[in-house]
């Protein structure tokens, strides 16, 4: 029997997101600079007689766990895809928060195309994984690619960067959930202006040049509407964070620190100002990891 394969679905994390127009179908046009964490869900898939799916982990209450999850909808329309019908055993270990702007939801889904395409041994190339990856979300794409990327387009045009400063982040997400489609309809200017030319952003002072010449402007409208975001913006400004925002459409926000000790000091004493959030240090991948044997 094949051996079972594991991997991280990591975390994603818009530095900045410039919402840019708005497609007749009512998607958003978006301009941003995306990186993923060493963070995230952990996915494991194995040979099984008939198919399951069982979900562990700090984030797993209240998670559904039926044909919705992006889990099974990509092992779903990946057999819809391709015909293959063998059964598998996924175990979902779920570290990120749900609806919180990290993608994990998406990310979850890139895994498992990932994984079943290799325990499958269907063979398939990136180009096609991402046109199955985009029927699952507009996000799903971007989560194959997992190394430093530009997303244009609904999400789904993506141009990889050559190199980005290695950095020390900190997220934190206040626990309330917040719903994207909302965010979107409660943005009230559509067409804002495109990210500012590229420039190389392979060192932390150029980065932080170039991001602080940026915006999430889906942030706005977050806080407006959940005004927890604001606290956590606060808090994560008043620990000294180089650049600080939220991600995607909330609520997690995040901190830039150029070096991991002052990150895990940022995380202390957030943890400690308020124990009922979700705070983690980690640090922005670099590599696209393929997958463990286990
Ligand atoms: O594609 P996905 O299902 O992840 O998107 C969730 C919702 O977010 C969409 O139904 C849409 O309302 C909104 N969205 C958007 N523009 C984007 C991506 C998502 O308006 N580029």
């Amino acid at each position: 029997m094949a051996p079972s394969l594991s991997r991280t679905a990591p975390a994603k994390i818009n530095l900045c997101l410039h919402v840019t127009g708005q497609r007749p179908d009512g998607y958003h046009l978006l301009e941003s600079l995306v990186v993923f964490t060493q963070f995230g869900d952990r996915l494991t898939v194995s040979p099984s007689s008939e198919d399951e799916f069982t979900v562990t982990g700090p984030q797993a209450t209240g998670l559904p766990v039926g044909a919705e999850n992006l889990v099974l909808r990509a092992r779903d329309l990946l057999r819809e895809e391709t015909g293959h019908v063998e059964h598998v055993a996924i175990k979902l270990e779920k570290n990120l928060p749900a609806a919180s702007g990290m993608g994990g939801g998406s990310s979850d889904a890139a895994s498992t195309l990932i994984l079943l395409n290799a325990l499958w041994k269907l063979g398939l190339k990136q180009d096609r994984l991402a046109r199955i990856a985009l029927k699952l979300g507009a996000d799903v794409p971007m989560c194959l690619s997992e190394t430093p990327l530009i997303a244009r387009g609904i999400g789904e045009d993506i141009t990889p960067l050559s190199a980005v400063a290695e950095l020390s982040v900190l997220l934190v997400n206040p626990g309330v959930p917040v719903s994207t489609p909302e965010i979107f309809r409660k943005l009230e200017r559509k067409e804002n202006p495109p990210l500012p030319p590229l420039t190389a952003l392979d060192t932390a002072p150029a980065l932080f040049d170039w991001l602080h010449r940026t915006r999430n402007d889906l942030q706005e409208p977050a806080t407006r509407i959940q005004p927890e975001i604001s606290h956590c913006l606060s808090a994560l400004l008043a620990t000294g964070a180089e650049l600080v925002r939220m991600t995607g459409s909330g609520a997690t926000c995040f901190g830039l620190f150029s070096s991991q000790e002052a990150a895990e000091r940022a995380r202390e004493e957030i943890s400690a100002s308020h124990p009922d959030w979700f705070v983690v240090a980690t640090s922005l991948l670099h590599e696209t990891e393929a997958f463990d044997h286990v």
